[in-house]
């Protein structure tokens, strides 16, 4: 059978992404957001899963405690991301920027991933599911994470929020920017009290 047209450019996207192009990749805009959150802070532990051949770790080094950033991806051996962030929780780790750059969605890090994180912030790659061709095992996953098989970018943030509430971190939306086919979405995340943020005291 014949591919349709929107199969094909979905092909197009993937053979980009294999040869690591800008034009899906984005560095460029991702970088300016980077740069704008953290702007001047220094010594930053910082992780970044899916990082690929490096587009970001290069910035994140200058922010970075002893120039350093801690990467791991799965083409290059350094991990199962998906995996791994289960362990980094396990070793009780913390990091002050968390970096989500998968392909795909990102919703299997929520809500544990905020774990991760105390006071910091977070950058997440979140792929449009509307000019996505959404099979009925993606329109199930997207109904699981945010209620609905096509949500939009408010159903989108409102649930993240309410993620990171499941582990008592405040999340506040500092920055979303659209590359077309995604947006990337970034988070400055703090810790709460639950008795406070509920005004509840505990007897
Ligand atoms: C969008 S690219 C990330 C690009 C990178 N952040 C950059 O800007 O250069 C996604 C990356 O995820 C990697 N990857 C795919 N599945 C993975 C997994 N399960 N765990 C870790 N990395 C994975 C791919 O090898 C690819 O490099």
């Amino acid at each position: 059978m014949a591919k349709s047209y929107r199969a094909i450019r979905h092909d197009v996207v993937r053979e980009k992404q294999k040869h690591n192009a800008n034009e899906v990749h984005h560095p460029k805009e991702k970088i300016e957001q980077i740069e704008k959150i953290l702007k001047d802070k220094r010594n930053l532990k910082i992780v970044e899963f899916f990082a690929g051949q490096g587009n970001l770790t290069k910035t994140y080094e200058k922010y970075a405690n002893a120039n350093e950033v801690e990467c791991y991806d799965k083409k290059l051996k350094t991990g199962d991301s998906y995996l791994l962030f289960h362990k980094l929780i396990h070793e009780k780790r913390k990091y002050d920027v968390i970096d989500l750059d998968p392909y795909g969605f990102p919703n299997r890090f929520l809500p544990d991933i905020f774990l991760l994180i105390e006071d910091g912030y977070m950058f997440i790659t979140m792929p449009k599911p509307y000019v996505n061709i959404l099979n009925g095992i993606t329109q199930q996953h997207l109904t699981c994470y945010f209620g609905e098989f096509n949500p939009s970018l408010n159903t989108i943030l409102e649930k993240i929020k309410l993620y990171a509430l499941c582990h008592w971190r405040d999340s506040e939306v500092l920055d979303v920017t659209d590359l077309g086919r995604l947006w990337r979405i970034a988070l400055r995340v703090k810790r709460v009290k639950a008795t406070e943020y509920t005004g509840i005291r505990n007897r």
